[in-house]
């Protein structure tokens, strides 16, 4: 369906668990991730029922984040659910890859078409560092194994991370070059306190300094059409190669007026955006005598015409609660 701004807003970015095996310093901002009990989360039946009411809005577009995804239990067998709905054009998962090997042949079955991983590094230590704690090489596996499979369409996404991983840059990109694998670089997004406390320098990274830097590199075709899909990434190509180097740029060029989704907290809010204030609490108002169906479609349709025209910074919450 059309928002107030004439976007056509036809993707759900469902987060099925705020549980998750890393802490990601850039999602989490303290050691421990504040979990929600949990019968505070919406049960997989409880989602089926949003996307349910999604569809019928023209939703068509499904991805599942977390936390980690995988580790939500019944995920795999919810998704092949899922997939049998009418008006489900296409299904993808974002992960941190550290659970995905075993998890290839389900999430075939389920027509998952995209798996979009974390990567940020590909230096054990660093990946432990910005994880605190997670291991490098199942993350590895799992993105070896997917792209062995010839099933999915993979991205990795890199945060950019001034004094971090501004020193990988090359290495990240050339992933691409061997096999039809997607690496995008992301803007590091200024969340919750890591940034203020943690991290001062980590930030500022833009994507269009990051081709410049690609570009001393490689020789590299610019603005081409790239892989496709639903997401805001422009991208470019190292000549020769079977992947695309994605560039997203949610601080130094925002692509609010391209946004075509709204998102679902495992929590059960449905947020327009990302980085507002605003949430719709359909949980408790599921859960209560009052719920009915044809109201959830309402209720979804008033999240969508109440979508901001454009984003803000300077929020307090972490992306943990929101879902990657
Ligand atoms: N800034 C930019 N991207 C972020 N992600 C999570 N937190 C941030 C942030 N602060 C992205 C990561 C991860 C995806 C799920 O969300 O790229 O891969």
């Amino acid at each position: 369906m059309k928002d107030s701004f004439q976007r056509e807003i036809h993707a759900l970015r469902i987060s099925v668990t705020d549980r998750c095996n890393m802490r990601c310093r850039y999602c989490v901002s303290g050691d421990l991730l504040k979990l929600k009990p949990q019968d505070e989360l919406l049960s997989l039946d409880e989602i089926e029922a949003v996307i349910r009411a999604a569809l019928v809005l023209d939703f068509d577009a499904f991805r599942f984040t977390g936390g980690e995804p995988l580790v939500r239990e019944g995920l795999l067998d919810f998704l092949l659910r899922v997939s049998r709905l009418d008006g489900v054009r296409k299904l993808s998962l974002s992960t941190n890859g550290s659970m995905l090997e075993r998890s290839l042949d389900q999430l075939a079955a389920a027509r998952v078409q995209s798996l979009n991983i974390s990567l940020d590094t590909l230096r054990p230590a660093r990946y432990e560092q910005i994880t605190r704690g997670g291991e490098l090489g199942p993350v590895l596996g799992g993105i070896d194994a997917a792209a062995n499979d010839g099933r999915f369409k993979i991205k990795l996404n890199a945060v950019l991370m001034n004094g971090f991983n501004d020193d990988e840059l090359a290495e990240l990109a050339a992933l691409t070059i061997s096999r039809p694998i997607n690496l995008r670089f992301i803007e590091y997004m200024p969340f919750g306190s890591w940034q203020r406390v943690e991290n001062e320098n980590a930030k500022g990274l833009s994507v269009g300094e990051a081709l410049a830097r690609l570009k001393q590199v490689f020789e590299m075709d610019d603005n081409v059409r790239g892989p496709g899909g639903d997401g805001p990434a422009t991208y470019a190509q190292i000549r020769g190669a079977k992947g695309f180097v994605g560039f997203i740029s949610p601080v130094h060029s925002p692509f609010c007026e391209r946004c075509n989704r709204l998102r679902l907290t495992a929590d059960g809010q449905l947020k327009g955006c990302l980085l507002a204030d605003e949430r719709f609490q359909l949980r408790n108002w599921m859960r209560s005598a009052s719920y009915n169906a044809e109201e959830l479609i309402a209720r979804i349709a008033m999240a969508v015409m109440a979508k901001p025209e454009k984003h803000e910074y300077a929020r307090n919450f972490d992306m943990s609660t929101v879902g990657g």
